[in-house]
Order: C-alpha cells, then sequence, then structure tokens
C-alpha cells in the first residue's frame, strides 16, 4: 500500500490563507496583471496544493524511507533546522499549544509559517503588515518565487517522493546523488548556450547548445511527476506546477484564456532568457532607437567590448517592438488627441451621455450626472459646476465640496434640473434604441507636475472631426445573460458600440501596424511568442478605451469595465488617450507586460497548453499523469465564454491568422463550456444543471484513468446545489474524497459598512480512484456523518473559518464517507441522493455549532426556528417542529420580546431590524439576550455607526471565541439572502478587523480608549 500524499493529511492553511489574501493585493509582476481574467486562484494556495498533491505524508506507515531521509536533511539541518523548526506555540490558538517536531510538520512549515514577529504579534493580538506575516524562508512566500535555494528544495522533496513511490528500494543518497547529476546540468547548459555572442542566428553551435539545454531540462523532467489542469484559464495552477519542477499541462476550452496561458506559462519561461548581441547585429537589428532604448533601460541592459548583454531578449523585444508600434501608430492617429498651446495632450476626455426630459414643454438634453465630483478624496474635491440657464446646461469647474448638489440620475430614472419633470428608464432606454447615444464631453483631464489638473473641452476639441468608422466589430454581446450584460437594454448590444468613432480608430490602427510587424518578423515560434505577447498588450490598451469604463474620482484613474464579472452601463466615461504618458496610456500598459516577463522569465520549466474542451481520454494515455489539479468553474458564477468575447473580438484580428484553429469560430465557443448557464440550455435550469454535472463528470472520468495518483479539485461554490453536482461528478466518475481543506482567500480589513461584503473562500478536496464496498445502511452512514462533521466543526471553527465557509468544508468529510458505498438505503429501502447527504451534512455541521451557541433559551430559540423553518411565514402550532429546537421557552414572552411576529394567525421570525429597531438601548447591555447584542451589532453595521459598533465588539464581544461570533456564524448559514445576511456576511468579513482595533487600542491606549473613524 502506498502512503498517503501531505495534502489527504495536513495543510498548514491558516498561513496558506494569510498568504493568499495578501497576493491579491500584489500588483507588479504579478500573474493577474498580464491580462485580465476572472476568478484567478492566488498563486500560495496553488503553489501549496501542488506540492502537497506530490509528496507523501511522512508520518505515514507507508513511507519511503528516502523521502524520510530526505525531510531530515533538507528540512531540518544547517538553515533548516532552525526556519522549519514547528512552533514552539500555535500562534493563533489561544491555549499554549506546541507542535511537536516531526517530519510532517517540518514539511508543513516548509509550505507556510508565520514569521517570529507575526507570532509574537498574534499572541498579543496585534497585526501585522501582509509582508511580514510569513517566515521568509516559507516556499509560499511571494519573494521566494524564483529563489533558488527554495525551489531546489522544493523540487528535489517531489523528486524523491516521485522516484521512491517507482522505486521503493532506492536510497536517499542514490536519488540525492540523481537529482544533483540532473539538475545541475540545466544551468550549466544555460551558460553555454546563453554565453554564445549572437544566439539569436542559428549557427551549428547554437543548434547544439539549445540541443543540449533542451536534453537536460527533458532529462530532468522525465525524472519528474507530470502535473495537468483541465480547467486552466489564467494558468495559475501549470505555472505554479512548471515553478516546482514538474512537467506541467494545462488546457481550457476558451481560445482568450488559451493565449493568456502561453503568455504567462509558456512564452517567459521558454524565450524570457539573456542573450548577447554582437555592436553589429544589435544595431542592424534595432538600429539607433535600440541603441536608445538600451541606454535608457532601468532593466540591466550590460553594454562592453563583446556588444549588448540583454538579461531578457523577449521582454526587450517585446519593448522594442511594441514601442514602434507606439510611434507608428500616433503617427497616424495622434492629430485626434489635439495638444494644447503647451503641447500638453489630454490624459483622458471626461464624457457623459445624455437624454431628452420628456415633458414636452421642456425637452432639455440633460447629461444624466449621478454626482458632480472629478475628484473626492480626502486631499482633493473638484466638480462640475451646473449653470441651467432656460434649457441650457452649462458647467464650469470648481474646487471644493459639492455635498448640496444632487445627481439628476438615480436608477437611469432622470430629474430634470430645468423643470423638475422626472423622465423614467424605460423612456431613456427608448430614445437611445431609437435614436442613438447622445453624449457631451463635459472636461479634460490633463497631468501636470502638480497632480492631475481639469479643465473645460477647448472649441477645437469639441469640434474636432473625426473620421466615422464604417467596418465597426458587429459581434454579438450575450443579450440573452442579462445577468452579465445589462447594456443591450440601453441599445448597447455588439461589442462595436462599446466604442467612440475615435477610439475604433486608434484601435484599429494598433491592430494595423502590429500586423504589419508580424508579417514583417516572419513566421517562427519565438515571433509568434513576440506578436502573442504584443496582442496581450493591445488587449490591455483595448480595456482602457472603451466607452464603459470609469472614472475613479477617488484615485483620479481610468478604471476598466469589468469591475465585476459583467460588462455594465456607464452614463459617464473617461476617453483615454493611449499616447499620454498618464493613467491607462499605452505605455503604462506596456510597463505592466514588461514587469510579468521581468518577474517570471527566471523559471527553467514551461508548461504545455492546450485549447479544447476537456474531458478527451484520448489527451493522455491511461495512468501517464501524476496528478490533476484543478480549479472547475463554479457552476454558474461566471460566465466565462461570454464575457471573453469582448477580448476575443479583437484577438481574432490580431492573432486569428497565427493561430487559425483557435479563433476559427466567430465567437468564443459555449456549447461544451462547463457552467450552468441556463441561457445556454434553453433557459432551462435543469438542463443548465444537467449539462454541467455531465460535462464534469465526463471530465473527471477521462481524469480518473489518466491519473496515477490524487486529484486535488479547488471549488469556490457555497451552495448546496453547486456542491451536490460537483460531488455528484467526483463519485460518478468512480472516485471518492479523501481529504478536504477550506482555504480563506477573503480580503481582510475590509471596508466597514460595506454592503456587499462576500465570503470569498474555497475548500480544496483532494480525491482518488475508490473502491465501493457495497451498500449501507442510511442511518449508520449519518451516525458516522455526524461524527466527523462535528469534529472537523471543531477543528475548523478553532482555524478561525465562519459561517457559509464552515458549513461548506464540512461536505468533503461527509461524502468521503458517503463515497465508500456503492449505495446508501434509508430504512424504507429507498437511495440516498448526494443532495440529501449533503443537506444533511450541513445540518449535522450547523447542529454542531448550535451546541456551541450558549445563553439563554431565546437565542437558542431564534436560531433552532431559523433552522428548521427560516425565517419565511409559518403555522404556529406546528409543535413537531417547535420541540425539535428543544428550548424551554413560554410562547408568549417571545412575541413580546418581539423575537416572533405575529400577523393574523401566522407568525415569522423577527429580523433584526423587527427586533431590536424599536429600542435603541435593546442589546447593548451584556445581560441581554445573545440574539438581541447579535441584532444590535448588524444594525450598527447597517448604518455605518462605526462608534456604537466598536463600543458593542469592545464590551461585548472582544474575543473570537465570544458567543456573539457564533450566532452570526450560524446566522450566516441559515439567513436566507436580505439585508440581514448582508450584514452579518459583512460583520463576519470585518470581526478580525474590528476585534483588532479594540485590542489595538486598547494596548496603545491604556485607560482611554478612543477609536479613530
Ligand atoms: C475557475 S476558472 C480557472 C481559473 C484558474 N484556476 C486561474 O487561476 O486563472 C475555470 C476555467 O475553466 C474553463 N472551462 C470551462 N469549461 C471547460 C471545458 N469544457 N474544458 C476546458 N476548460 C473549460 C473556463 O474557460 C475557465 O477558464
Amino acid at each position: 500500500m502506498k502512503a498517503k500524499k501531505l495534502i489527504e493529511v495536513a495543510l498548514p492553511i491558516k498561513e496558506i490563507s494569510a498568504e493568499s489574501v495578501r497576493d491579491k493585493s500584489i500588483r507588479h509582476g504579478h500573474i493577474s496583471t498580464l491580462h485580465l481574467w476572472w476568478a484567478r486562484r492566488p498563486l500560495p494556495v496553488c503553489r501549496a496544493i501542488v506540492f502537497a498533491s506530490l509528496v507523501p505524508d511522512p508520518l505515514d506507515d507507508n513511507c519511503p524511507e528516502a523521502f524520510n531521509y530526505a525531510v531530515e536533511m533538507l528540512l531540518n539541518t544547517g538553515l533548516g533546522k532552525l526556519h522549519y523548526k514547528p512552533y514552539k506555540d500555535i500562534p493563533y490558538t489561544s491555549i499554549v499549544d506546541e507542535m511537536e517536531d516531526n517530519r510532517r510538520n517540518r514539511l508543513m512549515m516548509f509550505i507556510g509559517k508565520f514569521s517570529e514577529t507575526c507570532q509574537t504579534n498574534m499572541k498579543a493580538g496585534k497585526s501585522t503588515s501582509p509582508k511580514e506575516q510569513l517566515d521568509d524562508w516559507c516556499l509560499i512566500k511571494w519573494e521566494n518565487k524564483n529563489n533558488p535555494q527554495i525551489l531546489r528544495i522544493a523540487r528535489e522533496l517531489i523528486f524523491v517522493a516521485y522516484q521512491s513511490d517507482k522505486r521503493p528500494d532506492a536510497s536517499w543518497e542514490q536519488l540525492h546523488g540523481e537529482f544533483n547529476r540532473l539538475y545541475d546540468a540545466i544551468p550549466k547548459a544555460e551558460e553555454q548556450l546563453y554565453s554564445i555572442p549572437n544566439r539569436h542566428i542559428e549557427t551549428e553551435q547554437v543548434k547544439q547548445a539549445e540541443e543540449t539545454l533542451q536534453s537536460a531540462i527533458e532529462a530532468f523532467q522525465n525524472e519528474m511527476p507530470s502535473v495537468f489542469d483541465p480547467f486552466a484559464g489564467g494558468g495559475a495552477i501549470p505555472l505554479e506546477a512548471a515553478r516546482l519542477g514538474c512537467r506541467s499541462y494545462g488546457n481550457d476550452i476558451n481560445p482568450v484564456a488559451h493565449i493568456i496561458e502561453r503568455g504567462s506559462a509558456e512564452f517567459p519561461q521558454k524565450y524570457g532568457k539573456p542573450i548577447v548581441y554582437s555592436d553589429e547585429e544589435f544595431i542592424s537589428r534595432y538600429g539607433d532607437k535600440g541603441v536608445k532604448m538600451a541606454q535608457e533601460s532601468e532593466r540591466n541592459i550590460i553594454h562592453d567590448g563583446n556588444g549588448y548583454h540583454i538579461p531578457n531578449r523577449l521582454a526587450f523585444d517585446v519593448e522594442f517592438y511594441a514601442k514602434k508600434i507606439l510611434v507608428e501608430t500616433e503617427k497616424e492617429v495622434g492629430y485626434l488627441y489635439l495638444a494644447d498651446e503647451k503641447g500638453n495632450k489630454p490624459v483622458c476626455y471626461y464624457w457623459v451621455r445624455t437624454a431628452k426630459c420628456s415633458n414636452p414643454a421642456c425637452g432639455a438634453e440633460v447629461p444624466l450626472f449621478k454626482q458632480f465630483y472629478l475628484v473626492n478624496n480626502s486631499q482633493k474635491k473638484i466638480y462640475l459646476n451646473p449653470e441651467v440657464n432656460g434649457k441650457n446646461i452649462q458647467f464650469t469647474i470648481k474646487t471644493g465640496s459639492c455635498e448640496h448638489l444632487k445627481g439628476w440620475n438615480n436608477r437611469g430614472n432622470l430629474t430634470c434640473p430645468c423643470c423638475g419633470n422626472l423622465t423614467g428608464v424605460d423612456e431613456i432606454k427608448r430614445q437611445y434604441k431609437t435614436a442613438g447615444i447622445p453624449q457631451r464631453m463635459v472636461a479634460v483631464v490633463l497631468d501636470t507636475d502638480k497632480g492631475k489638473t481639469y479643465r473645460i473641452p477647448s472649441k477645437d476639441e469639441l469640434n474636432i472631426i473625426i473620421p466615422k468608422v464604417e467596418n465597426r466589430p458587429t459581434d454579438r454581446m450575450a443579450v440573452e445573460n442579462n445577468r452579465n450584460f445589462n447594456t443591450p437594454g440601453w441599445g448597447i448590444d455588439n461589442y462595436g458600440d462599446m466604442f467612440s468613432d475615435r477610439q475604433l480608430t486608434t484601435l484599429y490602427a494598433f491592430v494595423h501596424n502590429l500586423n504589419t510587424l508580424k508579417s514583417q518578423l516572419g513566421e517562427s515560434s519565438y515571433n509568434t511568442a513576440i506578436i502573442s505577447l504584443l496582442s496581450i498588450w493591445f488587449d490591455r490598451i483595448v480595456l482602457a478605451n472603451t466607452s464603459l469604463g470609469r472614472w475613479h474620482n477617488g484615485k483620479e484613474s481610468i478604471e476598466h469595465p469589468f469591475s465585476r464579472q459583467a460588462i455594465a452601463m456607464t452614463f459617464d466615461y473617461p476617453e483615454s488617450n493611449p499616447f499620454c504618458s498618464s493613467s491607462g496610456c499605452a505605455l503604462n500598459q506596456l510597463e505592466w507586460v514588461l514587469r510579468y516577463l521581468d518577474q517570471e522569465s527566471s523559471i527553467e520549466f514551461s508548461s504545455f497548453m492546450a485549447n479544447a474542451s476537456s474531458g478527451e481520454k484520448e489527451q493522455f494515455p491511461n495512468k501517464s499523469l501524476t496528478a490533476v489539479v484543478t480549479d472547475p468553474p463554479y457552476y454558474d458564477a461566471i460566465a466565462y465564454a461570454d464575457i471573453s468575447d469582448f477580448f476575443y473580438v479583437w484577438l481574432k484580428r490580431t492573432l486569428g491568422d497565427l493561430y487559425p484553429i483557435n479563433f476559427s469560430t466567430p465567437q468564443t465557443p459555449k456549447n461544451e463550456e462547463c457552467t450552468a448557464l441556463k441561457h445556454h440550455h434553453n433557459n432551462s435550469e435543469q438542463e443548465a444543471k444537467k449539462h454541467f454535472e455531465n460535462k464534469l463528470t465526463q471530465i473527471f472520468d477521462a481524469i480518473e484513468e489518466q491519473t496515477s495518483d490524487i486529484v486535488s479539485i479547488m471549488f469556490a461554490h457555497q451552495s448546496t446545489e453547486a456542491w451536490t453536482t460537483l460531488c455528484n461528478s467526483i463519485l460518478g466518475a468512480r472516485m471518492n474524497i479523501t481529504g478536504s481543506w477550506p482555504m480563506d482567500t477573503e480580503m481582510a480589513n475590509r471596508a466597514l459598512g460595506l454592503a456587499s461584503a462576500a465570503l470569498e473562500s474555497s475548500v480544496t478536496v483532494a480525491c482518488r480512484p475508490s473502491e465501493r464496498k457495497g451498500y449501507a445502511d442510511f442511518s449508520d452512514v449519518k451516525h458516522n456523518i455526524r461524527q466527523l462533521v462535528k469534529h472537523e466543526v471543531e477543528k475548523l471553527y478553532g482555524l478561525g473559518f465562519r459561517g457559509a465557509d464552515l458549513l461548506t468544508a464540512c461536505f468533503g468529510q461527509a461524502v468521503s464517507v458517503f463515497g465508500h458505498y456503492k449505495l446508501v438505503e434509508t430504512a424504507e429501502g429507498e437511495p440516498v441522493s448526494v443532495g440529501q447527504l449533503l443537506e444533511f451534512a450541513r445540518e449535522s455541521a450547523a447542529q454542531a455549532l448550535l451546541e456551541g451557541v450558549p445563553g439563554e433559551p431565546q437565542t437558542k430559540f431564534y436560531c433552532g426556528w431559523l433552522q428548521m423553518n427560516g425565517i419565511g411565514e409559518c403555522d404556529f402550532d406546528d409543535v413537531n417542529k417547535y420541540t425539535r429546537v428543544g428550548v424551554n421557552v413560554e410562547i408568549r414572552s417571545l412575541q413580546s420580546d418581539k423575537l416572533l411576529i405575529t400577523e393574523g394567525s401566522k407568525q415569522h421570525l423577527a429580523t433584526a431590524e423587527e427586533h431590536v429597531g424599536s429600542n435603541p438601548n435593546w442589546g447593548t447591555q451584556p445581560t441581554d439576550y445573545m440574539i438581541s447584542q447579535v441584532h444590535r451589532m448588524m444594525l450598527a453595521y447597517r448604518g455605518g455607526n462605526q462608534e456604537l459598533l466598536y463600543k458593542l465588539v469592545r464590551e461585548l464581544c472582544p474575543q473570537s471565541d465570544a458567543p456573539q461570533w457564533r450566532v452570526l456564524d450560524f446566522l450566516s448559514g441559515h439567513l436566507p439572502e436580505g439585508k440581514d445576511l448582508t450584514d452579518v456576511r459583512g460583520l463576519l468579513s470585518s470581526a478580525e478587523m474590528l476585534r483588532q482595533k479594540c485590542k489595538d487600542a486598547i494596548v496603545h491606549k491604556v485607560g482611554e480608549l478612543q477609536f479613530e473613524d
């Protein structure tokens, strides 16, 4: 029997979560900044999951001896002895809790360990800056992504794990020797190749050195595991698998994702390498412009007697050709962006759409402003001051506050500033659909030494003649997907409508120049890499040049239209000037691409990316993959194909001829996409669900045949329905869940009062092929599940997981029991479905939590009733249900306490507002019912009353294990969508920050508690 993998036994989930939260705010050089893709998994989670799926648990009896030695030698000698020493006292637990110094724990500490500073701070209840949270020697820390020492350790551990699995008798010394030989051959071969001058010219010497390097990489990777991600998306998992030295494969159905994946996990690693050009060659290739660029570059380019030493050939070429395209394009269309008399070119033009007042006596053409600020931050306030003269509306620009001005547009309904008439949203939509969308340029934004300045457009700017674009893109938006596209309601229903004539003229000029360059460069795989990255750069330019972007008046910057996973109507927008040197300009966009290339090119191993619908059994031979690590679509959460058509429209034009098969369809492929979107399935939820489940099962089925070891699946949806489908597919593909880990990747310190606070964690389940044992009785299985879930709830609660996250995290455990049997039956002989099982698991988890709800019967009643009956109306004398709550409380007192609201013969459970809204004192005292206290906190949160909220937290629940937080957790798992649930989620997501604020204040201002706003 083989040892379990680490992921089936233990993972440092607190540490991974902490670095993952940080990962979301890392920008420079991060994969997410290369090209927009939706629902990317944080790199630390991906790296940790790949690693833990490949190494065995060292405490498993069957763990190969060589691997145990490897852990000893690599993590328990030299510097590792100190750095990977397990915690003396686990920092996030309240009791003194020593972690045994054993090999499993050392392996965990290698993946992620809190720094000494962070440990001390945690104990003292203080916060630590995100950068300093993890120890500098951890595998998953951002700074270590190219750290040769740490990567070497990780790769050697994986090598030994893989080899000793195949050859259990091989000793550590033997494997260590083999690793060193194979691994060290790579830098030697690199050194040889990259030092040959003018290696871009294919001489015999170059060819031989290239072959030597290729063979060295092959020889090493032949002895490493292979990892596949069938839903590769933006490429994070393949990128991390390759970083860890594995043979890494990715596949995605979407051609846009495919280009991003090649741009992020194949081209930089393959081509972003050093080159030395002789002076003659350099000048003949790049001319004077190249010399100037090399001289001015901040990218470590050295010019000496041997010529030009370029550290990253790909980055240099992308920069050089992008700048060339930019110059050519500006020559053609730069005149459309007028310079003023001082030669200053604008950053952007600020436009507002207008509508005609429906009052026949008025008919004024009114700008649909929701508010008038151009800048609104703590240092600077500038606004457009309306001057209404009869039906004439003009603006001046003023400095200061404009709180006195009320916007004219409320959710698309227009209040006319000239006559006061209300024009409804439907009328405005009618106007737009029948006569087009009128708009006005109202301001011009400039960049100066003193920061951004604003002025009213000049006559020339207003009257400039823009060529009328005849061949606008006509590609249709997914109009039937009204969740992600609301612009069709306003008459914007194809992608060409998203751009002004000036924008399209400019974008077409870029496309033309990019295509000219493509033909000048000629065909080669290296040139494909350059053109692909230039097209990625161009996509970034397109994103900053739509008429559906936003002007962020706090940051004074241009925001693209996809702030959510949707294209939404905007009434005012910035029209950016790609040729300036400020927010959104083409040079800025280039810098993002170059930074990524700078950061990710030093890795020696590239990924193999395919672009097809996953699930083809022929894609890989039987059992040829070691592990699958993947992150499937989350049911119906994101309509990848629909929204990525935005990019497809342009990539078809820039890359269509280089990738003819990938871009052969008019739009991105929709039918085979593994999502549960009803508009792709005859508007039927049932059909959509069936499609998702069938597709997922087909893909898992293929994977089960192709993979010899672990299949690790990340899933970020919290609904039982989505989980039912996922688990059905896992079980349907003859696998079972053998490990389950929640990862909390939510942004910490969320702004207080932010109503949209949504929990954002994912659960990773490790699966293996399983032998089903026959039949089982649901009552036995239930008993088993209840025990497991209770244990899991306690463990995860201790780790800080809360609410819906906590409940879904238990699903994996429940399914693992269920998956042992061919069939589980009720006492009546009925088969039990996965849906029923998960409902039971959720209920068990809720009960386990409820067991922990201390305090008076009123709170228990509230929680129990909510669990059974929900918040809706209910017949009161349903004694059965009531007794299930098992609390002893007078019904009349519940009514007088306003916990139960009676209307006629019906009752319903009180909302927070109904319960404590009428009396501001209810729930403020420690002696009040817990539920009243919680409701009071919810109302304080809803109203943004920070002062009260801090006071309540400080006086009622300053500790993370205070019962009020348990009640909130419970509510979050049971309340229906609505205000109360939003508040509960918001409070839970701000909990750590709230408690921290209280603690910080206590530490810093002993005796005199004050809280800043
Ligand atoms: C959750 S995303 C993966 C995100 C990725 N882990 C990242 O970090 O960027 C799921 C991906 O599955 C892809 N997908 C959907 N259906 C597919 C299918 N039938 N075959 C292959 N890929 C598919 C989508 O295009 C999407 O990119």
